[in-house]
């Protein structure tokens, strides 16, 4: 049997799609018995049968950080894919976010070897990875993170939850990590995740950002993960990146799908420096959340281009376009707000 952490969100939805389609047996775990409506819901937009499917995943209760519930998950597992993570780049969840993605990693790893887990993947993402200083140089899987840069705090624990599982592996663990760029995928239009960027931009956004950075759909990843879990391939990371991408170009291409006006004035690098700092002073003064720090500030006009060779030799993997990545959520975008 397989165990999808995580279950409930973008990428663990499609995940759980993709592994009751195969009619493999699964079980998810959750945490708020709300959150599997969205599952169900984006059932709904690949399948006429979402229900059947639906009901097909022995879901079980646990939270990463709650150590009997998931000794109870682990029960008669094989497989493991490890989604779950706490997505947010605010510093003051600097805490939560550690306690998540790092020691709820090390959680995992744990029981997958007192469990003897025949293999783990783990979703972490290209934060994780360092950074060039020649902006031209293509990033790859070899690219060493360096933790004296100003690192955002969802990336320096991604990076630790990183290590746990590479510890997992010295203790016998046998992994695959895949390290996604932004993922594009339906039916987490309000989640605090990637999903959200569709909705923000439907509604009408002024500012455009030139930086660039990966982008890759939702099911590209999902296979991809599928795939690598399938191979003999272990102890190995993957970038998971269909094209690099001006935000600007995802912004435009995107508002043109959605048959709204691109954004028209560019948010240029010192006029960031006084947002973030804006930003911090309405948090300090006024307590509001945190929506643009420092380190985001920065990445959105850095240029990160990522090399997706290794996947693509490794597996003979196609990736999407992100044209028609993006046509196919725009519609299903549109479509959700039609209801
Ligand atoms: N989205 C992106 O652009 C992107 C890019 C690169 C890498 N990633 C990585 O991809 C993975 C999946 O991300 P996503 O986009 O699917 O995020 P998401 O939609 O926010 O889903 C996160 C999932 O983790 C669960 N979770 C959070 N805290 C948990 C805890 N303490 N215990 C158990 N479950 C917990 C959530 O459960 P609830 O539903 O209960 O909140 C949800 O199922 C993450 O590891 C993320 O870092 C995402």
């Amino acid at each position: 049997m397989i165990l999808v952490t995580g279950g409930t969100g973008l990428v663990g939805s499609h995940l759980l799609f993709k592994l009751i389609s195969n009619n493999e047996n699964v079980r998810a775990t959750y945490r708020r018995e709300k959150t599997l409506k969205r599952v169900k819901h984006v059932f709904t937009y690949f399948s006429d049968d979402a229900e059947n499917l639906f009901n097909k995943i022995e879901w079980i209760e646990a939270d990463i950080n709650d150590i009997p519930k998931l000794q109870n998950a682990f029960k008669g597992i094989t497989y493991v894919y490890h989604c779950a993570a706490f997505v947010s780049f605010e510093p003051d969840k600097y805490k939560t976010l550690r306690k998540i993605n790092i020691k709820g990693t090390a959680n995992i790893v744990n029981l997958c070897i007192s469990n003897k887990i025949s293999k783990l993947c783990y979703v972490s993402s290209i934060a994780a990875i360092g950074h060039h200083n020649n902006p031209e140089k293509l990033i790859d899987e070899e690219t060493a993170w360096n933790p004296e840069e100003d690192n955002s705090v969802y990336a320096i624990t991604k990076y630790g939850a990183e290590l746990e599982v590479w510890r997992g592996t010295q203790e016998g663990l046998d992994a695959v990590i895949v390290n996604p760029g932004i993922i594009l995928g339906a039916g987490y239009w309000n989640g605090g995740s990637s999903g959200n960027l569709f909705k923000q931009i439907y509604k009408g956004m002024r500012y455009y950002v030139n930086g660039i950075t990966g982008y890759i759909d939702v099911w590209d990843v999902v296979n991809a993960m599928h795939q690598l879990m399938e191979s003999d391939i272990k102890n190995e990371s993957f970038v998971l990146v269909s094209e690099s991408l001006s935000f600007k170009t995802f912004q435009t291409k995107t508002a043109n799908a959605l048959h709204v006006k691109p954004p028209t004035i560019e948010a240029k690098s010192w006029l960031l420096k006084i947002a973030w700092r804006l930003d911090w002073l309405q948090h300090k003064f006024f307590g509001k959340r945190r929506n643009l720090s420092k380190q985001t500030a920065k990445s959105a006009v850095s240029i990160t281009k990522y090399d997706n060779s290794k996947l693509k030799n490794a597996l003979e993997f196609q990736f999407k376009s992100i044209d028609t990545s993006i046509k196919e959520i725009t519609e299903l975008f549109l479509k959700d707000l039609k209801q």
